[in-house]
Parts: C-alpha cells; structure tokens; sequence
C-alpha cells in the first residue's frame, strides 16, 4: 500500500509546482519581468514527470487493479482516466500562450493567464478528486497481491525536482524557485508538508 502514500506525496509536489505558476503569474500581474526559463522549467517537469510517469502509472498500474476488484468504480476510473487526457491537452494550450507570450510580448500576457489559470485549477481538482474517491477505494478494495505490482511501480521513478536524487537539470530549477518565491515556498517548509 506504499503506493498510496507515493502518489499523495506525487500529488502534494504537483501542488507546488501548480501554486509556482500561479504565484509567478501574480507577480508579473503586479508588474514584476517576467523570468521565461521558470516557466520553461516548470513545464518541462510537468511534461517529464506529472505527464510521462504518474498519470501512466495510475492508468497502467492502479485503475485497471480498482477496476478488477471493484467494478462499481468504473465510471469514476473512466473520468480519471478522460481528465489525464484533457490535462495534457490544456497543457499543451498552456505552452503555446507561453511561446506566444515570450514572442510577441505583453499583449499575449491575458491569455497565458487564463490558459495557466485554467490549467492549475484543473489539475488541482482532479488531484482531490483521485485523494477523496479513488485512494479510500483502494484501500479497502485492492488485495496485498495488487499492491505488490502497484507499489513496485510507483517505487520505480524518482521525481526530478522534489526527490533524493535531482538530476543536476531539475535542481537548478528547484534553486531558482526557492531563491525567486516567497514564503512558503522555501525548501522543507510549509508548503512541502
Ligand atoms: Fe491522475
Ligand atoms: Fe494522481
């Protein structure tokens, strides 16, 4: 069941990552330069790794294992599995209003706005949607025997920004932030709890 705490962990680095952006917006809505290769870095961890491991882990690993055990979920599993989808494409829209952005200058800020906007609320929700509906089901539902082959996969990938072993790449982007945001954004503070 170590998948659990895996995946709210996963979830908890995701929520930084999405009230970065919202917070980098803010400044520059305060009038602030805006720093490009944050967002380029913050898009590149949420390609690599929200994108690229943990929604295929919860695709491939977790939801046919609920589904197996518990078939009443399906229409649940089902909409998940439909929001990954709709994630990425609202991330990509995200990443064209940036390139817009740094292209053409201020008058494609509004959008990007909108698009990261968007986008965080999207992602936050169905982050609590998975933590309030999916994980308890889970819990009582999935045997010792799947969690054996949940937990090694999600045991498998370490997260590049927020794990023991940041690639020298990601932590460069883990010192800007720390050095660029506010409190609490700090390493191993608050809102890493
Ligand atoms: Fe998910
Ligand atoms: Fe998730």
């Amino acid at each position: 069941m170590r998948a659990i705490s895996i995946i709210k962990s996963e979830h908890k680095n995701l929520g930084a990552v999405l009230y970065s952006l919202d917070k980098l917006i803010e400044e520059i809505d305060d009038g602030k330069q805006p720093d490009f290769s944050i967002f380029h870095g913050l898009f590149t961890y949420i390609d690599r790794f929200l994108d690229r491991y943990h929604h295929p882990k919860e695709n491939h690993y977790l939801f046919p294992k609920l589904l197996a055990r518990a078939p009443e979920t399906e229409s649940l599993i089902r909409e998940l599995g439909q929001q990954h989808t709709e994630g990425e494409i609202l991330f990509v829209e995200m990443l064209k209003a940036l390139s817009a952005y740094e292209f053409s200058g201020d008058a494609e800020f509004p959008h990007f706005r909108e698009t990261v906007s968007r986008y965080t609320e999207f992602e936050r929700n169905h982050a609590h949607k998975e933590e309030e509906e999916i994980l308890p089901r889970a819990r009582e539902a999935l045997q010792d025997s799947d969690w054996e082959e949940i937990d090694a996969a999600f045991d498998e990938n370490e997260d590049p920004i927020f794990g023991n072993k940041w690639s020298d790449e990601f932590s460069g982007l883990l010192n800007k932030l720390i050095s660029r945001l506010p409190a609490p954004l700090g390493l191993g503070d608050d809102w890493k709890k």
